[in-house]
C-alpha cells in the first residue's frame, strides 16, 4: 500500500481531489467509486472548487457509491442520497442519471441489492473507489465479521457505527439500525482504491490496517489483498505508526 501523509484534514481533501480530478481528465467515461460522511466531504469541496475555476467536465462521469441507510427516502437529509447531492452532483455538471446510489427503501431490498450489484457490472467495474474507514475497521457499511467475499448486502450497522454517526441525527435512536452496502468483494473488484482518513479518533484503525494481517474481524485490512491501494491520511491519524 502506497501512503500519503499530510499535514492536516485539508491538505488530505486537496490530495485526494487531485488524484481524482487527474484522472477524470485522463479518462472523461471515469467510473468513480464514492463515499460519504466527514471524511471526503473537503475532497468534495475542492472537486467542486476546482469545477468552478478550472471547468474539468463531468458529462460523461458515473458515480456509484458504496451505501445508504435502510429506511431513509432520498428526501432525507440524513440519507446518503441527500448528502451527494449537497456536496457534489449538484454543484457539477454530472447527469444526474449518472450518479448512482442503492435504495434503502426498494419494496424488496435483496432485489435492490442484486440490481445494484449488476448496475456496477454493466458500468464495467469502479475505476477509482473512494474510502473512508470506522473506528472499528469498517469499509463501506461492512462491519467486523463480514466475510471478505460479500457482495452488496443489508447489514446491521455496529452500535459503536450509529453512535458515531449520532452527531448527525437529533437522538441515537434516530440512527437507522440497518445499512444496504456494496460488499468487501465488490469493493475489491475496483481497480484502484484511495483511503481517507484524518484525525486522531481514525489512528487505531490506521495502525492496525497498516500492522496486522488481513483478517475478518478488521474489514479494511481486506485491502491487503489489493495490489493499487493508496492511503491518504494526516498525521493525527498516522500518530500511531512508525
Ligand atoms: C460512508 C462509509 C463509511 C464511512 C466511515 C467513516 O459512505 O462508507 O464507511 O467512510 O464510517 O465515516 P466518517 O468519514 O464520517 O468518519
Amino acid at each position: 500500500m502506497k501512503i500519503i501523509k499530510t499535514a492536516n484534514y485539508e491538505e488530505m481533501g486537496l490530495e485526494a481531489a487531485k488524484i481524482i480530478i487527474e484522472k477524470v481528465r485522463s479518462n472523461p467515461g471515469t467510473v468513480l467509486g464514492l463515499a460519504t460522511g466527514s471524511t471526503p466531504r473537503g475532497v468534495y469541496k475542492y472537486m467542486v472548487d476546482d469545477h468552478q475555476q478550472k471547468a474539468t467536465n463531468y458529462e460523461e462521469v458515473r458515480t456509484v457509491n458504496l451505501d445508504e441507510y435502510v429506511g431513509l427516502p432520498e428526501t432525507d437529509e440524513n440519507s446518503y442520497h441527500f448528502f451527494m447531492k449537497q456536496h457534489l452532483f449538484n454543484h457539477l455538471n454530472i447527469p444526474k442519471n449518472q450518479t448512482f446510489l442503492p435504495s434503502g427503501v426498494a419494496e424488496n431490498l435483496d432485489v435492490e441489492c442484486k440490481r445494484y450489484e449488476k448496475l456496477i457490472k454493466n458500468l464495467g467495474g469502479v475505476d477509482l473507489q473512494i474510502l473512508g474507514i470506522g473506528r472499528n475497521g469498517h469499509i463501506g457499511f461492512n462491519e467486523p465479521g463480514t466475510s471478505f467475499k460479500s457482495r452488496t448486502q443489508i447489514v446491521d450497522l455496529a452500535e459503536s457505527t450509529r453512535m458515531a454517526n449520532a452527531r448527525f441525527f437529533t437522538s441515537y435512536e434516530d440512527v437507522p439500525t440497518k445499512a444496504i452496502t456494496v460488499g468487501i468483494s465488490t469493493i475489491l473488484d475496483s481497480k484502484e482504491i484511495l483511503l481517507l482518513a484524518s484525525g486522531s479518533s481514525k489512528a487505531e484503525a490506521i495502525k492496525k490496517l497498516l500492522e496486522d494481517e488481513a483478517n475478518e474481524q478488521f474489514p479494511a485490512s481486506a485491502l491487503k489483498h489489493h495490489d493499487q491501494v493508496t492511503i491518504i491520511a494526516d498525521e493525527e491519524a498516522l500518530q500511531l505508526v512508525e
